[in-house]
């Protein structure tokens, strides 16, 4: 995804953040966030002092994470969150704002905890956002819809609008409509699809046990205005 439509879609959340601030508190450091995308969370732990890795399989967010980084205590890893191998351990391993449900089903949630698992120190925890259920809605032409997230660089405006929630059997698919507008008054407009898989917290509970994770707490972050709420299932290795 480019740094801009991802800053447009996902950096303006902040609900979660005092979360995971006090989870970096309560474990401490080295910290690995997982889909770490343009560094929303990593950025924030690392100007704190904390030591923050941060993976993403998109190297281009990853890119723009280490520009905004510098000088911080972080590094980068472009890698897929089940394929992973780091060669060290973590004191805390997070994974906010449900890229948890991008993974491809129980398989990959499996191949992902697995990693995860064996990337924590003993004793380290593994924090993992999930999605509240969402209510399946479509935007009626001319009829009324979300506001757009708007922002302008270097004079051409991106805006992007949520027009859907479609429910499917083992998901959601979330649908927004991307617009851009150039210097010149050029209107171009593409739609883009995202599906997530559908987790409540005791099955993705059940899955961490089998794959040897101990189930400490689950925390809940409020919905806002703009944003579903989310549950976060935090877990010892
Ligand atoms: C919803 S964004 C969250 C970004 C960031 N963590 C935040 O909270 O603002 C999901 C991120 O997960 C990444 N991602 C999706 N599937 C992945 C996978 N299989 N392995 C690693 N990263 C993945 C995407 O590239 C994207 O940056």
């Amino acid at each position: 995804m480019s740094v801009i439509w991802h800053d447009l879609e996902c950096g303006a959340y902040t609900e979660d953040v005092a979360l995971w601030r006090a989870l970096a508190a309560e474990f401490g450091d080295p910290v690995l966030d997982v889909g770490a995308g343009t560094g929303r969370v990593s950025l924030d732990l690392a100007r704190r002092g904390l030591s923050v890795t941060a993976l993403d399989r998109d190297p281009v967010l990853l890119v723009e994470l280490a520009r905004r980084g510098d000088g911080l205590p972080l590094d980068t890893f472009a890698a897929d969150a089940r394929e992973f191998d780091l060669g060290h351990r973590f004191a805390l391993c997070i994974v906010p704002m449900q890229t948890i449900q991008l993974l491809a089903g129980p398989s990959g949630r499996k191949a992902f905890l697995e990693r995860a698992r064996r990337h924590l120190v003993p004793g380290g925890a593994l924090a993992i956002a999930l999605a509240d259920e969402m209510e399946p809605y479509e935007v009626m032409p001319g009829g009324p819809a979300p506001l757009p997230d708007v922002r302008e660089v270097d004079g051409v405006v991106y805006a992007s609008r949520p027009i859907a929630v479609i429910e499917e059997e083992d998901g959601f698919v979330l649908q927004r409509r991307r617009e851009v507008v150039t210097l010149d008054g050029t209107c171009s407009v593409e739609e883009n699809r995202i599906r997530l898989d559908r987790l409540d917290p005791e099955h993705l509970e059940a899955e961490a046990r089998e794959a040897g994770l101990t189930l400490l707490r689950r925390e809940l972050v409020p919905a806002t205005a703009e944003y579903v709420g989310s549950a976060v299932v935090i877990l010892r290795a």
